[in-house]
């Protein structure tokens, strides 16, 4: 079974010290980067100036997550800072399929987030084009909330969908993982966890992320 990625979201991260705080991340597979416009979302976090600074500092892939309610705006400036992976909610775009296309026509991962409340089947027509969904487990805007636990059984839904149909689609998780539910996500099918707060609250950041693969 390939090994669970680990996608360190930086917004509960010490802006003040951000060099300090990635280099102390960089046993993370990717750093997850959530962009909100305040409109989609009831909050605003950073744009596209901090995105470009982060890719200075950090070799890791960079895994954006957009919250924001014009995702078409953000996919061709955020390609040429150097994003690796690009989600944005379905919700957000009338054109999904065309959005998707252009995300994978710029050389990156595509992906669609679904809130908790969304179900698995709306997914059904695109998610052989997708190359992974990211499955919300806290209603987004805020890191530091707590697990949503019915998302585990829209996890391994998703995960027999992906099987039954032979995709190789990923599935990523975001919004309170940490030690006491990653096991749980990954038996149940996840493949990346994203986390903010089990790590960036913890004393021992290395630690936090093996804690999270389960080790
Ligand atoms: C929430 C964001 C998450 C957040 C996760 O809107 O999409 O990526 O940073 O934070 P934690 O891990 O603290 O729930
Ligand atoms: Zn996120």
């Amino acid at each position: 079974m390939p090994k669970t990625q680990i996608a360190a979201s930086v917004l509960s991260c010490d802006f003040g010290n951000l060099e300090r705080e990635l280099q102390a991340v960089g046993s993370a597979d990717m750093l997850h980067l959530d962009l909100m416009d305040g409109h989609f979302v009831p909050n605003l976090s950073f744009g596209q100036p901090l995105v470009a600074k982060i890719r200075q500092l950090s070799p890791l892939p960079l895994d954006a997550h957009l919250m924001v309610t014009n995702p078409v705006e953000y996919v061709d400036p955020l390609a040429d800072l150097g994003v690796n992976w690009l989600s944005f909610h379905m919700e957000c775009d009338h054109h999904a399929h065309r959005l998707v296309q252009r995300i994978k026509a710029l050389g990156m991962k595509a992906g669609i987030a679904l809130n908790p409340a969304a179900p698995i089947s709306s997914l059904e027509c695109i998610l052989p084009e997708l190359d992974y969904v990211l499955l919300m487990s806290v209603n987004p805007g805020f890191s530091g909330q707590k697990f949503i636990p019915f998302v585990l059984e829209k996890v391994r839904q998703l995960k027999e969908c992906i099987v039954e149909t032979k995709l190789s689609t990923l599935i990523e998780v975001d919004g309170g993982v940490n030690s006491e539910n990653s096991s749980a996500l990954i038996s149940a099918g996840a493949d990346i966890l994203v986390s903010a707060s089990h790590i960036f609250q913890s004393p021992d950041y290395s630690q936090a992320i093996r804690e999270l693969r389960g080790k």
